[in-house]
């Protein structure tokens, strides 16, 4: 994905984390007002690809919604000498706490609040290259949770056919929400729930 401006101004590391204030930790290159527009049109435009991927009716990762939620965005830019120009975005995950009621292996409701998988895309042009892993692990490792201990929001099939060629998730444990959780999500947690 390519923009009329140079991302490697905005986004100084291969992979920038983004919350609600939209700033990346490392501060970009340009005025911090045109940063700003610059990150809301590149959330925006993956947002809509996103959603044309899997075919949602309407994104569900914009910047207006990423600055009234708690979410975490990981964007992983495109580091090639090929696209040394202006760059390139790969693709993103989001993340964030939601308060949910899970199902436990007797059916039980748990209230609980795990971090849940919201989004996830990779260009069309790049998946299956182990970008969706690169990012994957480096959210793994700066929100310090195991992969079983997520919830995954309406996972599709490409996704599930990661989780399991990735992590070895397979066995599901039913749910009557739309988050899917595997096996171990009970397990061994730090702080349930
Ligand atoms: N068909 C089936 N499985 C796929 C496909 C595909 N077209 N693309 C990736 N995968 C799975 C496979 O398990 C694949 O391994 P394989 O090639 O040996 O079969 C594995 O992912 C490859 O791993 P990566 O290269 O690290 O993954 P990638 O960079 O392709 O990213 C992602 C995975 C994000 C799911 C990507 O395929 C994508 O953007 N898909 C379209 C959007 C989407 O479905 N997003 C998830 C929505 S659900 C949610 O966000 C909660």
């Amino acid at each position: 994905m390519e923009f009329d401006f140079d991302v490697h101004k905005i986004f100084l590391e291969p992979i920038t984390k983004l919350d609600c204030t939209l700033n990346p930790s490392r501060r970009p290159l340009i005025s911090s007002g045109e940063a700003q527009k610059q990150i809301v049109t590149v959330i925006d435009e993956i947002g809509k690809l996103s959603a044309k991927a899997q075919r949602l009716p309407a994104p569900i990762t914009s910047a207006s919604r990423m600055q009234s939620n708690k979410h975490h965005l990981y964007i992983l830019k495109d580091c090639t000498p090929k696209t040394a120009g202006r760059g390139a975005v790969i693709g993103f995950l989001k993340v964030g706490y939601k308060k949910l009621f899970v199902l436990d292996h007797s059916g039980s409701h748990i209230e609980a609040e795990p971090l849940c998988i919201l989004d996830f895309y990779i260009h069309e042009s790049l998946q299956r290259n182990g970008f969706g892993k690169e990012l994957f692990t480096f959210m793994l490792r700066a929100e310090q949770i195991e992969p079983q201990h997520l919830a995954i929001d309406r996972p599709s099939d490409k996704f599930l056919s990661f989780l399991r060629k990735h992590y070895n998730l397979r066995s599901t444990i039913p749910q009557v929400n739309n988050f899917v959780v595997f096996e171990g999500f009970f397990r061994d947690r730090r702080a349930l729930l």
